[in-house]
């Protein structure tokens, strides 16, 4: 089935046209149209992502990134549509609130056959709410003209089915990106690392999930911006601070701070990354002296104690839920470092275990990963209707 799939639940505008295969012990995807518009460059200005202005660009960019997803997946015609009163009516009302998007999604799909797809999945949450509701409300009007059954996304579920998807190598007279899930081992545990969330959710059979731990304060992503901003380094902080503690490493000498791996040796699988980035203010404040050149080995030792404690916390939920599989995914899950500790941990201790994380562009947010998910949930038809779906900004996973 051919699902097209929408994503704003924060700073990226994203929609991709895949075509999903199989069921779900052997899926395949073919990615027939992909695209994002990052709006790191806007919120930059402002240190991190503001929910209003996140909303506003969501809404100017759906339509171009719908045309640009449709044109790449060759499922662009141009045809003079005629759309009912009623439908018009409906759609209008959905849509009241961004007067320009409703402007711009009539002039274009007044123009174009409705396109060849099966259903249209969409990113309901977690997230900010205002960048979610553009979205939702966008699938809706979709939906509802070109009548195809919506499927409601969890974002994080998104994250979870993307990393555990590998790209498949084609012949190469293709160039579409062919993704592959199967011979997955139960229980998977994901360690989902993201800008709003830190979570160890087991897997024992597809889409049921049970919490194992969670942070209690920060995110892990929110402390890599936030020590950022810190350091004086730009958003989003986490390929900043990656970059920096690289340089670090490769000068082999040993970093003069030392900060605390906050709860890593507690009985429970919760994190709390607050404590850590309170420290880093401390260590700034208490050394006024604290050079440019010293920055890299505060984001070195700060890396090292993340890393440290997602490292000692998924471990542990290994050991208790017997995990076959681990996956990383979220857009934390893009670092390097991260990578590497976690790619020794289980070659070196737990071999039997297969380790998934999420390969390049598929790790930060995207549209590919909310259509897998959606076409997982498809299997078991779970389907939405314009009239059920909605946006839930804490929707949880367990
Ligand atoms: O999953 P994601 O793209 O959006 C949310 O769902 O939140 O994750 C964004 C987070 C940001 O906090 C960003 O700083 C972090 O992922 N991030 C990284 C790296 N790339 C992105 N953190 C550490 N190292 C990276 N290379
Ligand atoms: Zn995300």
């Amino acid at each position: 089935m051919k699902i097209l799939a929408i994503e704003t639940s924060c700073d990226e505008t994203a929609i991709a046209i895949l075509e999903c295969e199989g069921d779900e012990k052997s899926a395949r995807f073919t990615v027939l149209g992909n695209a994002l518009f990052s709006q790191i460059e806007i919120h930059k200005e402002y240190g991190g992502v503001f929910p209003a202005l996140a909303k506003r660009e969501h809404a100017k960019n759906l339509v171009p990134i719908l045309e640009a997803a449709l044109e790449e997946a060759e499922l662009l015609h141009e045809d003079t549509q005629a759309i009912p009163e009623e439908k018009h009516d409906r759609i209008a009302t959905i849509l009241s609130r961004e007067p320009d998007l409703t402007e711009a999604f009539f002039d274009f799909t007044g123009e174009c056959e409705p396109p060849l797809i099966d259903a249209i999945a969409v990113t309901a949450g977690p997230g900010l709410e205002p960048a979610l509701w553009v979205g939702l409300n966008f699938a809706k009007a979709l939906a509802i003209l070109w009548g195809k059954p919506l499927i409601s996304v969890n974002h994080m579920e998104g994250h979870l089915i993307a990393a555990l998807a590998g790209r498949k190598h084609m012949p190469p007279q293709t160039d579409r990106s062919v993704f592959e899930i199967s011979g997955v081992k139960m229980p998977v545990l994901a360690l989902l690392i993201s800008g709003g969330h830190t979570e160890l959710v087991c897997m024992r059979e597809w889409l049921t999930y049970e919490l194992i731990g969670q942070t209690r304060d920060d995110a892990a992503g929110e402390a890599f911006d936030k020590v950022a901003r810190m350091l004086e380094l730009p958003y989003p902080g986490g390929p900043e601070i990656s970059r920096l503690s690289e340089e670090a490493r490769e000068t082999q000498e040993k970093s003069p701070y030392t900060l605390p791996r906050p709860m890593l040796h507690d009985a429970t699988c919760d994190f709390s990354f607050a404590g850590l980035k309170t420290s880093v203010l401390y260590l700034l404040r208490d050394n006024p002296s604290i050079r440019e050149g010293d920055k890299k080995h505060i984001a070195r030792e700060f890396e090292d104690a993340v890393a440290d404690v997602l490292l000692g916390k998924t471990t542990r939920a290994l050991d208790m839920t017997g995990a076959q599989t681990l996956v990383i995914g979220g857009g934390v899950s893009a670092n390097t470092h991260i990578r590497r500790v976690f790619t020794k941990k289980i070659e070196n201790e737990y071999p039997y275990v297969t380790l998934c994380i999420s390969i390049g562009p598929l790790a930060t947010d995207n549209a590919i990963m909310i259509a897998l998910a959606g076409f997982y949930r498809a299997l078991r038809d779970d389907f939405s209707t314009p009239d059920s779906i909605t946006v839930n900004g804490n929707r949880s996973l367990a």
